[in-house]
């Protein structure tokens, strides 16, 4: 199991367990948050599981779908991602993880 750190968006921060290979953003879901609405399921087609992370070296590097789709959120930054495409691996035990406001 990897344990991870969930703001939510009132500022609750919770820690999660769940099993190496999800993705992040069903680590969320799975978990009991829904503010990730993930309309497409995973498919890298919505933008709607963006969140921020706090890289720690452990990320897999952004795609061309993912850069372009969040490129379409008014609230992207520097630590944006889509939390559908990142997978959880035994290396990110403890990654910090902000659900970004909704567009
Ligand atoms: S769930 Fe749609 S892009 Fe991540």
């Amino acid at each position: 199991m990897v344990q991870i750190i969930v703001t939510d968006r009132a500022r609750t921060e919770r820690v999660l367990e769940a099993e190496a290979g999800l993705s992040l953003m069903e680590a969320i879901r799975d978990n009991g948050i829904d503010e990730l609405l993930a309309l497409c399921g995973g498919c890298c087609s919505c933008a709607t599981c963006h969140v921020y992370i706090e890289d720690s070296g452990a990320l897999p590097a952004l795609s061309d779908d993912e850069n372009d789709l969040l490129d379409s959120s008014d609230h992207r930054t520097e630590r944006s991602r889509l939390s559908c495409q990142v997978p959880l691996t035994s290396a990110m035990v403890g990654l910090k993880v902000v659900i970004a406001p909704e567009d």
